[in-house]
């Protein structure tokens, strides 16, 4: 392989051992302790788990936008080679700008409601390319085009208070990904729309980031959305890892307790009256966790051993898929 090759098929985003504290007058909240992946150039990676989990504060620690006292206090966060966690805020900034951009919730947290759209379009296209108004204008046409948007001269001088919110998250979508950025960081956008606005958007942002080559890390407490869009799935629970693989094996194949649990209780999967199982008891309070196994107090194979912190096992000649459990599930590849 030559040496152009390799740094080709060198990750885009290693995450390695990262842990992401708060401080608290009741104890120091381990919201991240100890998450490590990585992603490839234009690969889509579906980070799973309950609320509480840490999977914002992941997202938010890869941005280095990690409100204090929260800090990053251990691991590594390497973007394109370049170490993240030691980066200066001014260089990390205009990564953002350029490179990574991120997607939240609530499309009013990156919308400026008293712009039109396509101001706010064009100022973003402007601010990376030197391309002149026109052309500016033309290429946001076109982005709301692909997110689904028709008659798209007409939405580009309307304000965000007259979209509905599908339409609104189709355009903080379509800005986000507008300059062509190699990252994606997509906190749960669609969580709030309905069903049948979530498939299609899902679908078009899958489109798109294969058009673009865009890597996207598609956060989201459901199973169900990874299962069409994500090429890779990490699931998270307290903090952690728990099981990582291709779509296809966390899905179909799952090794850990916890997967098989929310597996079980995703409605489509079950026969029609069947009754949903839910997982018994509560995710566990971030200050309360238990010794060894965080799972260890609502998982159906509990036993003595998982009082030892169960590391995360590999498959070999497969660094990708791995579970942390001491009693993986033997549906496992
Ligand atoms: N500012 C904060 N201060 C203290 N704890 C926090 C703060 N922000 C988040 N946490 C805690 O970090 C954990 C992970 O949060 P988060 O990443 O938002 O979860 P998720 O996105 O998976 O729902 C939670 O236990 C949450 O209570
Ligand atoms: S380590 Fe033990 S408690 Fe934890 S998930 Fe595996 S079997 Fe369950
Ligand atoms: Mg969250």
């Amino acid at each position: 392989m030559s040496a152009t090759a390799a740094m080709r098929d060198e990750p885009l985003l290693v995450v390695d051992g990262l842990c992401t504290h708060f401080p608290t007058r009741a104890g120091v909240v381990k919201a991240v302790d100890g998450v490590s992946f990585s992603l490839r150039r234009g690969e889509i990676l579906g980070l799973v788990g309950e609320s509480g989990s840490g999977k914002s504060i992941t997202g938010y620690s890869i941005l280095g936008l990690v409100d204090p006292p929260g800090r990053v206090v251990a691991g590594s966060i390497r973007y394109d080679g370049v170490e993240l966690t030691t980066l200066p805020g001014e260089a990390m900034r205009r990564l953002r700008g350029n490179r990574i951009s991120m997607v939240v919730q609530d499309p009013m947290a990156t919308l400026n409601p008293v712009l039109r759209i396509d101001r706010q379009m064009t100022e973003t296209i402007l601010a990376h390319d030197d391309v002149g108004e026109a052309l500016a204008l033309e290429r946001a046409r076109d982005a709301l085009l692909r997110v689904g948007i028709a008659s798209p001269d007409e939405r580009l001088r309307a304000y965000p208070h007259q979209f509905s919110g599908g339409m609104r998250q189709r355009v903080a979508i379509a800005i986000a990904l507008i300059n062509r950025p190699d990252l994606v960081i997509a906190d749960e956008p669609t969580t709030a729309l309905d069903v049948t606005i979530q498939g299609q958007i899902l679908h078009e942002v899958q489109t798109l980031a294969r058009e673009t080559g865009t890597a996207l890390v598609w956060i989201t407490h459901d199973l169900t959305v990874v299962a069409g869009l994500a090429d890779r799935v990490c699931v998270m629970y307290a903090g952690r890892i728990v099981e990582q693989g291709t779509t296809a094996q966390v899905l179909e194949s799952p090794a850990h307790p916890y997967t098989r649990g929310l597996l079980d209780s995703v409605p489509a999967r079950n026969a029609r009256g069947a009754r949903l199982r839910q997982i018994p008891g509560m995710p566990p309070a971030p200050l309360g966790l238990p010794d060894g196994c965080a799972f260890r107090e609502r998982c159906p194979r509990a036993d003595e051993a998982c009082v030892a912190d169960p590391p995360m096992r590999g498959t070999p000649g497969d660094p990708d898929r791995g579970a942390r459990c001491h009693h993986p599930l033997d549906d496992a590849p």
